[in-house]
């Protein structure tokens, strides 16, 4: 489990306390009251913060290697349950979530698709995934297109359903997140068959 060192969290942080991207994620997610959301590499909280403002703050919860962060989220949004942990070995039980989402930091994660299983793992029947990077042309600190298709690929094994990509735009940075939901019951299944292209939104 890697993550970003004390003097790294700490730079970070200061720049993106209060991240847009992350926040359009949020919104895009469209949370609801009662919703149990978990933020994965939630690095100086923006997301955490923004989620506690929109829902009961006792139903968000977040991980991130970095004890740095740790420590900074726990401070800044106190109800919060948040954990050091990385997204390959979550602290939480099968089925906790009802949204999972993770901004700018698969591409950081030691093993992408260990990671993936386990987001997948503790989002409850018809929960929500939002797997959010940069949209880029070449590999680098967020996803290219033949990325994107790989990982969608791996979450429809992992049983996932609905999965879809979407382009969006947050001022001048494009933005891929790839969404999945876990299937609720049986009739769920039929999803599984939607086109998983690009979409804008
Ligand atoms: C570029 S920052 C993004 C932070 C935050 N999501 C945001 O949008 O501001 C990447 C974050 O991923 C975290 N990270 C690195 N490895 C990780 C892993 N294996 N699992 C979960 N998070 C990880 C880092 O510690 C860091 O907080």
């Amino acid at each position: 489990m890697a993550g970003f060192g004390a003097v790294a969290s700490r730079v970070y942080g200061f720049f993106t306390r209060n991240s847009r991207t992350t926040r359009s994620v949020v919104d895009h997610a469209g949370l609801e009251a009662g919703d149990r959301v978990l933020d994965v590499g939630c690095g100086a909280g923006s997301g955490v913060a923004y989620a506690a403002e929109r829902t009961r703050a006792s139903s968000v919860a977040a991980v991130d290697p970095s004890p740095t962060f740790v420590e900074m989220v726990r401070r800044r949004v106190p109800e919060a349950d948040v954990r050091v942990a990385g997204a390959e070995e979550l602290p939480f039980d099968d089925g906790s979530f009802t949204v999972i989402w993770s901004v700018a930091s698969m591409h950081h994660w030691d093993d992408r698709d260990r990671g993936l299983a386990d987001l997948v793992r503790t989002l409850a029947p018809g929960g929500r995934l939002l797997i959010a990077e940069k949209a880029l042309k070449r590999p680098g600190h967020g996803i290219t297109e033949q990325q994107a298709r790989a990982v969608t690929a791996l979450l429809k094994r992992l049983g996932q359903v609905e999965v879809r990509t979407v382009g969006k735009r947050v001022g001048a940075l494009r933005l891929t997140i790839i969404e999945s939901t876990r299937p609720g019951d049986a009739g769920d299944g039929a999803a599984a068959a939607a086109p998983d292209g690009p979409t804008a939104d």
